[in-house]
């Protein structure tokens, strides 16, 4: 069984995959993680994250840099939208996630274009999504936990400007796959969204 989970940041698309994940028994990837590695590495590199060059040599990141909690930062997250519009890194990063979906048992990918592009045969199919308003909210709670110093307007700004780019790039767009299921977290808390998740999911298999 092959999960795949799409949609854009903050929608709760990667607690939706690691709840999906522990329920059914099966590895999750958040591949969002492996575009932030590419976006840390550049500037690792004192490389540009807009230039090709430099993006598709940052692809060979070591694997200890999937854990620097660094990738978890907004800034991070701008520099993996940044990188991810270059064909070549999308190329680069393909088959460690293909490979991921097609292990023995199954598995749960989330990301931009898992449904499209990554496992357009996955079981089923989750296109997550929830109002800007909704994702700048739980996004500036997370960062107020987190103690970082922002503010909702930058957020929300900052949100609209990745939407923007994740779904007008000429490769591998943000957008739902054609089989895909919606489903919108505007209105539901964590865990109503989580159990709303699951009982889609146990309809289709
Ligand atoms: O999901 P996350 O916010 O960690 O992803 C960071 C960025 O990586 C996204 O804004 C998107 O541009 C890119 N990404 C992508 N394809 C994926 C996962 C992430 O282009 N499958």
């Amino acid at each position: 069984m092959i999960i795949a989970v799409d949609g854009p940041t903050a929608s709760g698309k990667g607690t939706i995959a690691k709840a999906l994940a522990a329920h059914f028994g099966l590895p999750h990837l958040d591949t969002g993680l492996l575009y932030r590695a590419v976006g840390r590495q550049v500037v690792l590199n004192g490389g540009d994250p807009d230039e090709a060059a430099d993006a598709l040599a940052a692809c060979t990141f070591s694997e200890d840099l999937l854990a620097d909690p660094m990738l978890r930062s907004e800034e991070t997250g701008g520099l993996a939208s940044r990188v991810s519009v270059h064909p070549g890194v999308r190329a680069a990063l393909l088959e460690r996630q293909r490979a991921f979906a097609a292990q023995q048992g199954g598995a749960v990918l989330d990301g931009r274009d898992i449904g499209t592009v990554i496992a357009p045969d996955a079981t089923i199919k989750l296109f997550v999504t929830a109002s800007v308003d909704a994702r700048a909210q739980r996004r500036y709670l997370e960062m107020c936990k987190r103690g970082d110093p922002v503010t909702r307007d930058a957020i929300a700004a900052d949100l609209a400007a990745r939407d923007a780019r994740d779904r007008t790039r000429a490769q591998s767009p943000l957008v739902p796959a054609p089989d895909a299921v919606l489903f919108d977290t505007s209105e539901l808390d964590r865990d109503a969204a989580i159990a709303a998740a699951i009982a889609l999911v146990e309809k289709r298999i």
